[in-house]
């Protein structure tokens, strides 16, 4: 049985290297793109402080990123290229960082709590799969720091698994 172990540690540099220990010895044995997103939102959910939902979208035929597994409310289902936060991450090519979501003017509230966000493209061989999207009920739960460890888990993930294009 995989048993996560609490993070006691202050600093974010040692805080990712455990998560990300952990998260590729939860994936190691298993190549199934869907199992291996749910426990990794699963253990990004436990283990990462202040998050009100961690999950995954993929990107489908006809362009539209349509939701996976993961933690916290029941989410929108379909999100077009180009739109939110997360349409955005994929249109762009790259990570999303939004401090405030008030601020950013094409936000798709998912759930009213959320305050803060951050959506990491899925690559292989450099195409989008999809994305990973923390939020945070916090305004400024996320800096570069977690963008660069979020990409790197988010590496981890496409590795592990088998995903289909
Ligand atoms: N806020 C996202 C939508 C997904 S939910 O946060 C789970 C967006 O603007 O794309």
């Amino acid at each position: 049985m995989f048993q996560a172990r609490v993070i006691e540690s202050g600093g974010k540099t040692e805080f990712y290297r455990d998560l990300s220990q952990q998260l590729a010895s939860l994936l190691e044995n298993e190549r199934d793109a869907v199992a291996n997103a749910a426990n990794t939102a699963a253990l990004l959910f436990e283990l990462m402080p202040d998050l009100n939902w961690a999950g995954f979208y993929f990107l489908r035929d006809g362009g539209e990123l349509v939701l996976g597994p993961f933690q916290g409310k029941p989410a929108c289902v379909r999100i077009a290229v180009g739109r939110g936060v997360c349409g955005t991450a994929v249109a762009e090519k790259r990570a999303m960082l939004v401090e405030d979501v008030h601020a950013f003017a094409d936000h798709i509230a998912c759930d009213a709590a959320s305050r803060s966000e951050l959506v990491v493209p899925l690559i292989r061989d450099g195409e989008i799969l999809g994305v990973i999207d923390l939020d945070s009920p916090t305004v400024g739960r996320f800096d570069e720091h977690d963008r660069s460890a979020l990409e790197e888990i988010a590496a981890i993930y496409v590795v592990a698994s088998s995903l289909e294009d």
